[in-house]
């Protein structure tokens, strides 16, 4: 038996088709790497309401908790739009983030140079830009109580709550810090300390966490709206940028577009080291479901090969297979095969998802 375990959960719309070529380069790296991965399969998201009338069946959850790591494709769609809130898709989603206690959310965003026309940004201003968005998964307004909407003083009022603890800010910042040392040493923490006590706190957390045990790391602060303002400004400035749940699900979706298309952007969310040493960890491309385009072989499956990539990262230590891998789908981009959300010339003919994941093994044969 392998030692190696994966839980794929492709999900809804785009998210089966961009699995399935995932599926098979996991296949590759088994028989031509000797890396054995124990598969097995279930669903997430609309589809497992579909089946058990909630977006995560409770044994999904369960066999989540033992895996190695999560690979989900997307969850949503328009037919799941009239549900009520505790049975949409993306609570599937939100319920295997909250209960892995995955507080870590790793979102790279990488201009490939093949990629540089697409971004709506100048070429001089991405090209060569690889940064890595740290957002906090498990807390703040996502799930603060109390939350609601309630009756008062004759009409509806609606409320979330942005709360944070000491230890869930440190340990977010720890992370960063860590993954920091490993790439340019720096990081960037964003909140809005002017106008919120969470972000006074948050901003003091990170400092003391950085002057008690990552003095060696090169540490600024910013507000977070300036931040959005400097990632379109300058975003080259930037090599680790850490902040909570709400601002970085807004700041890497605009991170994201400086690449030039959500298509190619994968994500990890790790938690806490498990008895074996590997963290808790679940990923997914940062695309979502993609309804329009499901079903017709267009969708671009490179976020979610990327995802895997990660997965050899960070979940098993692979890094050599890791960066074959990530080579493997720039070389693919560099030789001008483009699924449509690559092509902006009229009249040339993208490669279907398969097509993308056929060029990608070819490459990784010919890195043999
Ligand atoms: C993301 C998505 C999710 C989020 C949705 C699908 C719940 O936008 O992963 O960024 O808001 O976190
Ligand atoms: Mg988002």
């Amino acid at each position: 038996m392998s030692d190696r375990s994966l839980l794929v959960l492709p999900g809804d719309g785009i998210g089966p088709e961009v699995m399935a070529e995932v599926l098979r380069i996991v296949e590759w790296f088994r028989d031509r790497r000797n890396l054995d991965f124990e598969v097995s399969e279930d669903l997430v998201g609309g589809c497992a309401y579909d089946m058990h009338g909630t977006p995560l069946a409770d044994a999904t959850m369960a066999k989540a908790q033992e895996v190695d790591a999560v690979l989900l494709g997307a969850v949503g769609g328009p037919k799941y739009d009239a549900l009520d809130f505790s049975v949409k898709p993306e609570r599937g989603l939100l319920r295997l983030r909250k209960e892995m206690d995955l507080f870590a959310n790793l979102r790279p965003a990488q201009c490939f140079d093949a990629l540089a026309d697409f971004s709506s940004l100048k070429r001089e201003v991405v090209a060569g830009l690889d940064i890595m968005i740290v957002r906090e998964l498990t807390s703040g307004v996502y799930f603060g109580e109390p939350r609601g909407i309630f009756e008062e003083g004759g009409e509806r009022v609606g409320l979330n709550t942005q709360r944070y603890t000491e230890s869930e800010i440190a340990r977010v910042a720890r992370a960063a810090f860590e993954l920091a040392r490993r790439r340019g040493n720096r990081v960037c923490s964003m909140e809005k300390a002017n106008v919120m006590e969470s972000g006074v706190l948050w901003r003091d957390v990170v400092q003391e966490v950085h002057d008690a045990d990552y003095a060696d790391v090169e540490l600024s602060h910013m507000y977070a709206d300036a931040g959005a303002m400097q990632l379109t400004r300058w975003p080259r400035q930037f090599d680790v940028i850490v902040t909570d749940n709400l601002f970085g699900d807004l700041l890497s979706d605009l991170a994201a577009m400086l690449t030039g298309s959500l298509g190619m952007l994968p994500s990890a969310s790790l938690g806490a080291p498990m008895a074996n040493g590997r963290p808790r960890a679940l990923y997914e491309p940062v695309h979502g479901s993609a309804p329009d385009i499901a079903g017709q072989g267009k969708a671009n499956p490179c976020a979610c090969i990327l995802s895997f990539a990660m997965a050899l990262r960070y979940s098993f230590d692979e890094r050599a297979e890791a960066d074959r891998l990530e080579r493997a789908v720039e070389s693919v981009l560099a030789k001008g095969i483009r699924s449509a959300d690559l092509l902006n010339v009229q009249g040339a003919t993208p490669a279907s998802t398969q097509a993308m994941g056929d060029a990608v093994i070819e490459e990784l044969d010919a890195s043999l």
